[in-house]
């Protein structure tokens, strides 16, 4: 514990103690009955001299370091704002950037590489999802901030809405092989922020499927917002998609049992076609990695939380 922590906890605690202190002697004046007889002239100056000197006075002192909190705290929202406000204008000059100069590929790799450090290796060995700097960095590039309200109830096999983290992503780019010709697909795309990501990284063609309405008219934003090319949501169940374009596809868990066995049988048939790559992320890895059509091209160690890519055979 540091000198400034440990100094904190004290005067917690010696804030704590005299609070007792002031309730307890108050309690006792309170219960002394003996001190509203009259003729007890004598015990109550003596008493009232205690509550003006002692009781009042430790509670004045005590206020004294409230307001000097109060202070302090208006302090800190203010400096905390200042920096905010620093974090909203480069947002904005970055989507403008992007919207006009197209940054994609390496240039926005450099880009993000400008503002967030972050080491790739090292995030590979985190074994549960979780979201870090680079979350917020590509949340503050995104020209849509709150999210929208779903329209429709999801089917029980159905998975709700979650985030992939953006180091996934970028793992996903540095680890995939893509070629300019790829066309990516996010099965349950959500937001948007896959494929949106997908394309800024690499510039290839990719496409979301999404069952919300709601979500799939976000995403459209976002991306007309910062004028990507080639970016196309389609607002379907995944198990009545249109396929056939397709070369990647990737899934975090956006649903489960038969329902994704289905979706793994329409991708089998599009595999007989040309080979496909998928790559998956959470608790949907162990079915998939039970399809007898699909090689691991990573290695799986049952960690839900690592992304693991497969190849039709
Ligand atoms: C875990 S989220 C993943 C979101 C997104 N891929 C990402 O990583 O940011 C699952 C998404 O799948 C969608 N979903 C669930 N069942 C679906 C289905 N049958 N067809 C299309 N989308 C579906 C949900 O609405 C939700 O947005």
């Amino acid at each position: 514990m540091t000198k400034k922590e440990s100094d904190i906890i004290n005067c917690d605690f010696q804030a704590e103690t005299a609070i007792f202190e002031i309730q307890s002697y108050l309690g006792a004046i309170e219960k002394n009955s003996s001190l509203f007889e009259e003729k007890n002239f004598d015990k109550r100056i003596e008493a009232i001299d205690f509550i003006e000197f002692q009781v009042i006075g430790q509670i004045e002192d005590l206020l004294r370091k409230t307001d000097q909190l109060i202070l302090l705290k208006y302090r800190a929202e203010k400096v905390k704002s200042e920096l905010e406000e620093i974090d909203i204008n480069l947002f904005k000059t970055l989507q403008a950037n992007i919207r006009t100069k197209g940054y994609t590929g390496k240039e926005f790799q450099n880009l993000v590489n400008e503002y967030v450090d972050f080491n790739l290796d090292y995030k590979e060995h985190q074994d549960e999802t979780g979201y870090d700097n680079l979350d917020v960095f590509i949340n503050g590039l995104s020209p849509l901030q709150t999210m929208p309200e779903q329209t429709k109830d999801l089917e029980p096999e159905m998975v709700f809405y979650q985030k992939t983290p953006a180091r996934i992503v970028f793992e996903l780019v540095e680890k995939a092989h893509i070629v300019k010709e790829d066309v990516f697909f996010d099965l349950g795309s959500g937001l948007g922020q896959v494929v949106n990501l997908v394309n800024l990284l690499t510039g290839i063609t990719v496409k979301g499927i999404e069952f919300e309405p709601a979500f799939c008219d976000y995403a459209r934003d976002c991306a007309a917002g910062l004028n990507l090319h080639n970016v196309t949501f389609i607002n379907v169940d995944a198990r009545k998609a249109d396929y056939s374009e397709g070369t990647i596809f990737f899934m975090f868990t956006p649903f489960k049992g038969e329902m994704l066995q289905e979706v793994l049988e329409i991708l089998r048939k599009e595999s007989l076609l040309r080979k496909i790559k998928i790559i998956t992320y959470g608790p949907c890895t162990a079915q998939v990695a039970l399809q007898r059509w699909l090689d691991f091209e990573t290695p799986y160690d049952n960690n839900m939380y690592k992304l693991v890519m497969f190849s039709s055979l």
